[in-house]
């Protein structure tokens, strides 16, 4: 059997993601946050009509903005993209002890709340799977520099995908644009990574890409746990 990383390499990420969408039928996912590089990847899903289901996970606090993209995109692609919401009586029960903004009192109380919002409802919409599709790109994080293109995720027992893992901001940019997809406003008022709004500020010129997100944190490896690496 041919190895998958041999089967996908050199290939382009249309090409790819054909090849992968056809060896698992219907165990292949992709997972949108709506930001401009999930917007490229589920671009050619759609446009390629490719066997790959698409989901988002909203988090309850997500921007304005955020769920206007996902809005445009149901209309420009008329294709359904599913959403997972978080458990209601765990995030209940988080929100009713602990307050609506226990995430800024200390880094447990915010990977607490990544952990019911994101990591919970994301393990549901990975349950039964084999690949993971994901928009991440390697000059995002230093933890995301020498990610494979293709890897497996012990924690969630999948492989994971990024197909435009080495594509540079300028590419994204240039492919939104040649292909006038919907994208984040917020990306054009420095929000470079995108996640929940009371998480999420724009960086200055200079700074590093997820300088943004949790920016009160300390640590340089920040990661809300969708991502072990
Ligand atoms: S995070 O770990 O910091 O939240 P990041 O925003 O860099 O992730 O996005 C990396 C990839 O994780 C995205 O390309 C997407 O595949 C997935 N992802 C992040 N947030 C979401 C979300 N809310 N819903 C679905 N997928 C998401
Ligand atoms: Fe909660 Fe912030 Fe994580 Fe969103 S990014 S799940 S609001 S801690």
């Amino acid at each position: 059997m041919i190895p998958l990383q041999e089967l996908i390499k050199n290939t382009s990420p249309e090409k790819a993601l054909a090849l992968l969408a056809d060896k698992f039928p219907g165990e292949i996912v992709f997972s949108t946050s709506l930001g401009y590089e999930d917007q490229v990847v589920s671009h050619i899903i759609f446009s390629n009509n490719l066997p790959i289901d698409v989901f988002t996970l909203d988090t309850g606090r997500l921007f304005n903005e955020t769920y206007s993209v996902l809005n445009s995109t149901l209309e420009r692609f008329q294709t359904p993209i599913k959403v997972f919401y978080p458990q209601t009586e765990a995030l209940e029960k988080m929100v009713s002890n602990k307050g609506p903004l226990s995430f800024y009192e200390s880094i447990d109380n915010r990977k607490e709340c990544c952990f019911i919002r994101k990591v919970e409802p994301l393990k549901r919409a990975l349950k039964g799977k084999k690949i993971w599709i994901t928009g991440i790109r390697s000059e995002q994080s230093g933890n995301r520099q020498d990610m494979p293109l293709l890897e497996w995720d012990e924690g969630n027992q999948i492989t994971k995908f990024h197909p435009i893992l080495h594509w540079t901001l300028d590419e994204v940019k240039a492919y939104i644009i040649k292909h006038n997809i919907p994208y984040n406003p917020l990306h054009d008022r420095g929000f470079v990574s995108i996640g929940c709004a009371p998480c999420t500020r724009a960086i200055k010129d200079g700074e590093d890409f997820r300088a943004g997100r949790w920016w009160w944190e300390q640590n340089d490896k920040k990661e809300c746990g969708l991502h072990s690496k």
